[in-house]
């Protein structure tokens, strides 16, 4: 089945490692959503812009895709957990886009608290079939400590490849 990866990832890289460790075994395309306007670097402040964000379903402006989605038959959507739901970003990628015919598979990275982010998720996936969604836990501090095991994130990303 052709397919893309696509992610965003702020605060360390969590989600985009876990893409990339997807990219690695598979080859998929592989690329980042990008806002047009960056976050504040320092994560009090982007917190705070986050929370406001999330709890008004804020959909920032992001920058155009390097691949056109139109041309894969599936979609591998990976977001940071941002107050218990996706990141706006990958809101604004989902809304952007109409997935009927189009398999999803959403994961998400999180710290402990991951809310309804992979329901949220589905539910944005517009048109969609949902397949194998995961969520990968690193620390608790919001750092960059791989807490899931390489083992099962391995598992999963060999269950993608059917
Ligand atoms: C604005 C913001 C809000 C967050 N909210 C949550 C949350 O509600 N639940 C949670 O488990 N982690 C939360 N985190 C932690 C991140 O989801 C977690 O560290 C994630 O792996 C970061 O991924 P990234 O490095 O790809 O951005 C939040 C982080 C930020 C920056």
């Amino acid at each position: 089945m052709k397919t893309l990866i696509v992610c965003y990832s702020w605060h360390n890289g969590n989600t985009k490692r876990i893409a990339e460790m997807i990219h690695r075994k598979t080859g998929y395309d592989f690329c980042t959503i990008e806002t047009v306007k960056p976050y504040p670097a320092e994560y009090r402040k982007a917190s705070d812009q986050g929370k406001k964000e999330t709890e008004t379903g804020f959909k920032p402006e992001i920058k155009k895709l390097p691949y056109d989605i139109d041309a894969y038959e599936r979609i591998i959507v990976g977001t940071p957990t941002w107050w218990y739901t996706m990141a706006p970003a990958v809101l604004s990628f989902l809304d952007a886009h109409d997935f009927t015919g189009k398999t999803v598979v959403p994961f998400m990275t999180n710290a402990g608290w991951p809310g309804t982010v992979i329901k949220d998720m589905c539910a944005h996936a517009k048109g969609a079939r949902i397949e194998h969604p995961k969520e990968i836990l690193f620390d608790s501090d919001g750092g960059n400590q791989l807490i899931t095991s390489e083992e099962e994130i391995n598992a999963w990303i060999e269950s993608l490849d059917c």
